[in-house]
């Protein structure tokens, strides 16, 4: 069975782009995951060498958004993709639940590193950017996935009006553009 949405399968070749020019050489990183599905990108994280732990949040629980093709009835099985791939893996820390209601479980500043790609709604991808930055150290790197710009004439906006939110609550947090952006449509800041 395969999971992964054709654009993201595509596009996963540009996430190892971002893993390489960001995390390789680091090592006993302290990262967050929000949003790991069926355990791709958290693959290509881990792979990079760079995590003491990576903790992966997610519900895995259906219908979340209904325009969103992960949150189908694929996500049970996403789950089990994620811990028959990840399980063994001692630096994993799966948590599942919602990224709000973990979110007191992390200091402030003792976070090295977050990939967000939960809910791509506005309001969603703004909550996660509130409760989540405050999270990463000075100097660390706040990332995510699905900056897309609704007014690119190359983007198709039936597959993209999904994930429009996230460039609106990334542009509107930070108010300078990421420092990168990647084909896959991650993206990239460093903490001040
Ligand atoms: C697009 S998929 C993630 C794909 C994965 N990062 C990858 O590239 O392979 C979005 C995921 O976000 C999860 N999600 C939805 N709402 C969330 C929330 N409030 N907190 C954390 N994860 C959430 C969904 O269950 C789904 O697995």
């Amino acid at each position: 069975m395969d999971l992964i949405y054709p654009q993201r399968k595509a596009n996963m070749s540009h996430l190892q782009d971002f893993v390489d020019e960001y995390l390789k050489g680091k090592k006993d990183l302290i990262g967050i995951e929000i949003g790991s599905y069926a355990g791709e990108s958290t693959s290509m994280l881990v792979k990079s060498g760079a995590f003491k732990t990576l903790y992966c949040i997610d519900p895995w629980q259906m219908g979340y958004d209904p325009k969103d093709c992960c949150a189908g009835n694929s996500i049970v099985f996403a789950e089990i993709f994620f811990d028959f791939k990840h399980f063994m893996n001692p630096i994993i820390k799966k948590v599942k639940a919602h990224s709000e209601e973990v979110v007191n479980r992390f200091k402030d500043n003792s976070i090295d590193f977050i990939y967000i790609d939960g809910d791509h709604r506005y309001e969603a991808a703004k909550r996660d950017l509130n409760n989540y930055v405050p999270k990463v150290k000075p100097g660390g790197i706040i990332s995510g996935h699905d900056y897309v710009d609704p007014n690119d004439p190359t983007i198709d906006a039936k597959c993209f009006k999904r994930v429009f939110g996230v460039k609106k609550a990334v542009d509107e947090y930070f108010k300078t553009p990421p420092i990168k952006t990647y084909k896959d449509f991650s993206w990239v800041q460093i903490k001040k």
